[in-house]
C-alpha cells in the first residue's frame, strides 16, 4: 500500500512554494494495484517515483512535507537499503541502473547486495528467468544486448529480489513496439502475483 497525504517536495531547501516540484499530493494505491501516472513534462512523475523508492531524500536532498507511507514506512525515515527491499525501481533508461558486464550477474546483483546465500541467489535467477521468458538472455555480454532486452533484464534484476512494489519510470520509452509488446507481458505477470506497480 503506498499512501501520500498533503505531500509537497522542492529539490531545493529553502524554495518558495512557486519553486516546489510537488506541491499537495494526496492519493492512495491499494495492493496488486496497477497505477499510471501520466502528465506533462516537468509536472512531477519522476519526482513521485524517487519519493517512494526513497532516492528522495537518500539521493535527491530537498524538503519533504506532508506524510508518505509506503507498505508501513516512511520512506524518508528508513535507510534506502531497508526500502529496497520492499520498493524495486527500473528506470527510463536500463544502462543507467546496470553494475555487471554479464546479464547473469546483472540479475543476481540486487540479491547479493541483500546478502542472500549464493545458492538462493542461484535459484531465483534460474526462476525469474523461466518466469519472465527471458533464459535466451542468461550468460550473455549486458553491451550486447538490444534496448529492449537490457529492459528485460533491469526489469528481472529487480524481480529476483521479489518485492511488493515495483515502480517503473517510463519504462517503454526506449522501445520500439514488439519490445513494448514484450514489457506488458512481464508487467502482465507482475499483476498477476498481486504486486503493487506504478508507473510513469
Ligand atoms: N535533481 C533535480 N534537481 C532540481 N530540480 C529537479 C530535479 N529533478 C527534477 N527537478 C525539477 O522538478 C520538476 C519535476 O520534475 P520531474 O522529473 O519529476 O518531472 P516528470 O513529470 O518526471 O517529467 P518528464 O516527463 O520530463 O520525465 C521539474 O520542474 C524539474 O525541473
Ligand atoms: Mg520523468
Amino acid at each position: 500500500m503506498i499512501e501520500f497525504k498533503d505531500v509537497s517536495f522542492s529539490y531545493g531547501e529553502n524554495a518558495t512554494k512557486k519553486q516546489y516540484s510537488l506541491l499537495n499530493a494526496n492519493f492512495k494505491i491499494g495492493n496488486g494495484e496497477c497505477v499510471v501516472f501520466c502528465g506533462k513534462s516537468g509536472c512531477g512523475k519522476t519526482t513521485i517515483m524517487r519519493l517512494i523508492n526513497g532516492l528522495i531524500p537518500t539521493y535527491y536532498g530537498g524538503n519533504i512535507v506532508g506524510s508518505i507511507n509506503v507498505d508501513g514506512y516512511n520512506p524518508s525515515e528508513v535507510k534506502i537499503q531497508e526500502i529496497s527491499k520492499i520498493v524495486g525501481s527500473v528506470f527510463q533508461n536500463p544502462r543507467s541502473q546496470f553494475f555487471n558486464l554479464n546479464t547473469t550477474d546483472e540479475i543476481g546483483f540486487g540479491c547479493e547486495n541483500q546478502g542472500i546465500k549464493p545458492q538462493e541467489i542461484l535459484q531465483r535467477i534460474d526462476k525469474t528467468a523461466k518466469l519472465l521468458n527471458i533464459t535466451d538472455l542468461l550468460g550473455r555480454n549486458i553491451f550486447n544486448l538490444s534496448g529492449g532486452e537490457k529492459q528485460k533484464i533491469a526489469c528481472a534484476s529487480v524481480c529476483a529480489t521479489m518485492p511488493n512494489i515495483y515502480v517503473l519510470d517510463e519504462p517503454s520509452s526506449n522501445l520500439d513496439a514488439k519490445a513494448i509488446q514484450d514489457l506488458r507481458y512481464i508487467i502482465n505477470i507482475l499483476k498477476k502475483q498481486g504486486k503493487t506497480i506504478v508507473v510513469a
